[in-house]
């Protein structure tokens, strides 16, 4: 039996992970399933190596939003218009490790 799932997206060319879809199934919500796979999805982009975890969320998805700032997801943006129904969404994210090129360092030292 299939509970729920996340699609995390990686890419060569970034060291931003893309939580792409989580979704748990409309029986087994509210039973700490979205928690657990969003606990993994973390654990497997730390993982990955990646510096951070960045997501799209409708502003009308208050349990989703209320999970993801319960995991430390900080508000970054609104993109307008993202949604096929032209709905905007909010961009969230997660810093898992300091980028070094953001803190400035040179790699020399
Ligand atoms: C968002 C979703 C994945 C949460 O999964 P879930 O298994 O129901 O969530 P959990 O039981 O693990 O609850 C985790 C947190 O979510 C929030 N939450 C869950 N159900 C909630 C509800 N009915 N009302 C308000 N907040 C709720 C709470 O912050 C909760 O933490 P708490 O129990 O400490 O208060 C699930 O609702 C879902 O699949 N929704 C449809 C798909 C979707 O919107 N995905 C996100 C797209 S960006």
């Amino acid at each position: 039996m299939l509970l729920g799932y996340s699609l995390l997206l990686f890419r060569s060319t970034t060291t931003k992970a893309r939580l792409y879809s989580l979704a748990v199934d409309k029986e087994h919500r509210g039973k700490a399933v979205g928690r657990a796979l969003l606990e993994a999805t973390v654990q497997l982009a730390r993982q990955r190596g990646s510096n951070s975890l960045q997501l799209e969320v409708s502003p009308t998805n208050l349990v989703a939003i209320r999970l993801y700032e319960a995991f430390g997801f900080n508000l970054r943006s609104r993109r307008r218009g993202y949604y096929g129904d032209g709905n905007d969404a909010l961009v969230y994210a997660l810093k898992l490790r300091d980028d070094l090129r953001e803190l400035g360092a040179s790699g020399s030292g």
